[in-house]
């Protein structure tokens, strides 16, 4: 084997015509999946302040919200809905007029070719703040599992275009699957947030959801930060059960764990940059310790890497006006 001084790496580094040509990894607009909130009322959009350019916006602004998205070139989007009502059992998650299926609704009459995905899951909507329905001060499994099938279907007969269950109960997307055909709507795939780790990085998304928990944490359904093995565990699980399209969450701090999904599984792969890691990277940028349009497409580019086919990010509208903007 040649070494050096006839080898040398940095032959095809100098020139940034080989280093385009050899890139490995490169993002496009197909790679993003944008996240809203919604919330209910007319002519509301206020923007989550740690989340700057982010907004909790009533159905009519999320509809212009979506007009723009999609002239950007951003394929697809995943809905939270934000309730005007919230009680024990999370029931304006399957109300048929929800604030989800209003939007849905909505957005697919205006904007009928952007993909949606609506987010499954109860915390959103019960007076507690918890995933699920509570048995004294635990959540109870099976019993938020029949919850999760209604408000899926719910979702698919708004006109949702993909499902996301991101509760991480034990069995949901094997009943929700089987429900979903058991309506007819064998054709609509599932996104399972399949390993969904107990993180502390879900913090301004919880006051842009208004889904802090009252009590206690999320330590009993979403997983430990030292776990890896059982994330393989938990995302073979949701394989057999049916789910189209896994992913793992947080992205950034859990790149090994795409890396592993992707190689073990090669499933098709989401990553979901949440919340905090986008605030981490505005907040510095702000400041300006970082260069924020440069980490932003760094930290999206390493997410790729590892393995991530789409990426859930806040992010989607700046890195789709970057990649505009440098023809890449
Ligand atoms: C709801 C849900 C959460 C996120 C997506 N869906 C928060 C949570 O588990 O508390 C987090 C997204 C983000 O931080 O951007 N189960
Ligand atoms: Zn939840």
């Amino acid at each position: 084997m040649a070494l050096y001084p006839t080898k040398r790496l940095r032959r095809l580094r100098y020139n940034p015509i080989i280093r385009n040509m050899i890139r490995e990894t490169t993002l496009t607009k197909d790679d993003f999946i944008y996240p809203l909130f919604v919330i209910p009322g007319k002519n509301i959009k206020r923007e989550v302040k740690s989340m700057p350019g982010n907004y909790q916006m009533s159905v009519d602004e999320i509809v212009k919200e979506c007009k723009k998205i999609y002239s950007l070139g951003i394929p697809a989007i995943i809905l939270f809905g934000i309730p005007d009502h919230k009680d024990e059992v999370g029931s304006g998650a399957y109300d048929s007029n929800g604030i989800i299926q209003q939007a849905v609704k909505a957005i697919k009459k205006e904007v009928k070719d952007l993909l949606i995905i609506t987010d499954v899951c109860l915390c959103e909507y019960t007076s507690h703040g918890h995933c699920g329905v509570l048995g004294g001060e635990e959540i109870l499994n099976d019993e938020t599992v029949e919850l999760l099938v209604k408000e899926s279907i719910s979702h698919v007969e708004a006109g949702a275009d993909i499902i996301a269950p991101s509760d991480m109960m034990d069995g949901r997307i094997g009943a929700i699957r089987k429900a979903l055909d058991g309506k007819g709507f064998y054709k609509i795939p599932i996104l399972s947030y399949a390993a969904k780790y107990a993180s502390g990085y879900y913090g301004p998304f919880r006051e842009a959801a208004e889904s802090t928990p009252a009590f206690g944490d999320r330590r009993s359904h979403q997983m430990d930060p030292g776990n890896s093995m059982e994330a393989m565990r938990e995302i073979e699980e949701d394989i057999e059960e049916g789910a189209d399209i896994i992913m793992v969450k947080p992205a950034g701090p859990y790149l090994d764990v795409i890396y592993q999904a992707k190689q073990k599984f090669g499933m098709p792969t989401a990553a979901y940059q949440v919340s905090g890691e986008f605030a981490m990277i505005k907040a510095a940028g702000k400041n300006g310790w970082i260069d924020e349009e440069r980490i932003m497409m760094e930290s999206l580019t390493a997410i790729k890497r590892a393995g991530a086919d789409m990426i859930l990010t806040y992010f989607a509208k700046d890195a789709a006006k970057y990649l505009d903007r440098t023809n890449k």
